[in-house]
């Protein structure tokens, strides 16, 4: 039985709502649309909350690195140098993360509250981004909607400008299928890709490729995480572990992941091009997670389904270009079961 119902309402106008079904119960905010728990089964039917969240969701306006749970955007990942041009016009954003703007500068969408509306089986948050807000041009109306269904978690992003402007909305939910018993580097990984976009010292998609056969990027068949993370690679080293964007096929269930302890599997399908896989590299000293828990590198992997990052300096005929009027759209699968 789909149930969604608010379960708080604030003063500051932040709202959490909970929508459940019989495999899967999520909480969910108007602040940033974040994700802030996910419960599903483990093996033996239990219940256990797989991903990291605030404790309070409102902890994102103190300037959290960490991005849990949150709705990325206006582009998410990084914008090199901090600045682009478009139709021959340069748009200089803050730079937040060293000389380059990452997740939408400095108070991106993980920190507007969304209008929401409650569906049958979900979700709808709504975001009027105004023109120039963190240096990006056009007015854009942003549509995010949450859905359950059976056991699979939908997110689903519409959106629409009134000039040409860039795009690129991922939600940034960190992952534990251990429920938090456990770190990361035993969770096992699949990915159906060939190739990952390199970074620089910063982080940043450089605009170079690598081919992952016979590296420790290659996660064609599954791998633990922490199989090969501490492996003498370049691309391990510049980024302190896995925090990378796979470039994914075209097809379904791109990614899994899976918990043999619990026995969890998630199996993630996106429309997008890419998923990032970051492995919490960055965690420790980040604000405290649920239960004034402070969370620690390798507490959980995030992976976020996205364009190519810094795309506006790479691609010849970058995705994250929004024509005026033209409509985006991206959906993106969670599917949770037990194996
Ligand atoms: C990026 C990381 C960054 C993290 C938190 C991820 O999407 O790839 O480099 O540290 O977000 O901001």
């Amino acid at each position: 039985m789909m149930k969604v119902r608010m379960i708080e309402q604030r003063d500051n106008g932040v709202c959490l709502f909970e929508l459940k079904n019989d495999e899967i119960k999520v909480i969910t905010s108007n602040l940033g649309c974040h994700v802030l728990s996910v419960f599903t089964k483990d093996r033996e039917g239990n219940f256990g909350d797989v991903v990291l969240g605030f404790e309070n969701v409102e902890d994102c306006w103190h300037g959290d690195g960490s991005y849990m749970g949150a709705i990325a955007g206006r582009v998410a990942n990084r914008i090199g140098d901090a600045k682009f041009e478009l139709n021959g016009k340069t748009y200089e954003l803050a730079a937040n993360n060293g000389k380059n703007s990452l997740h939408g500068g400095i108070k991106g969408f993980n920190q507007k509250i969304f209008k929401y509306k409650l569906l049958e089986d979900g979700i709808r948050f709504i975001y009027l981004s105004p023109d120039m807000e963190e240096g990006y041009p056009g007015n854009l109306y942003l549509k995010v909607v949450y859905r359950l269904c059976d056991n699979t978690l939908k997110m689903e992003y519409e959106a629409v400008s009134d000039q040409d402007t860039l795009i690129n909305i991922t939600n940034h939910s960190y992952f534990n299928l251990s429920a938090g018993k456990d770190k990361i580097y035993h969770h096992q990984l699949k990915v159906k890709a060939d190739e990952i976009a390199c970074v620089d010292e910063n982080c940043l998609a450089n605009g170079t490729f690598l081919k992952i056969e016979n590296t420790p990027f290659d996660f064609k068949e599954f791998h633990e995480i922490g199989e090969r993370i501490n492996d003498d690679h370049e691309q391990l080293k510049l980024a302190g572990g896995y925090d990378h964007s796979f470039m994914v096929k075209d097809e379904e269930d791109q990614l899994i992941l899976y918990d043999k302890e619990t026995g969890r599997k998630l199996t993630m399908t996106t429309t997008l091009p890419c998923i990032q896989v970051y492995t919490g590299n960055f965690l420790s000293g980040g604000c405290n997670g649920k239960g004034g828990k402070p969370y620690e590198n390798r507490d959980g992997v995030a992976l976020e389904a996205q364009f190519l990052p810094n795309s506006i300096h790479i691609e010849k005929e970058p995705k994250v270009i929004l024509r005026k009027g033209e409509e985006y759209e991206a959906v993106t699968t969670y599917r949770f079961e037990v194996e």
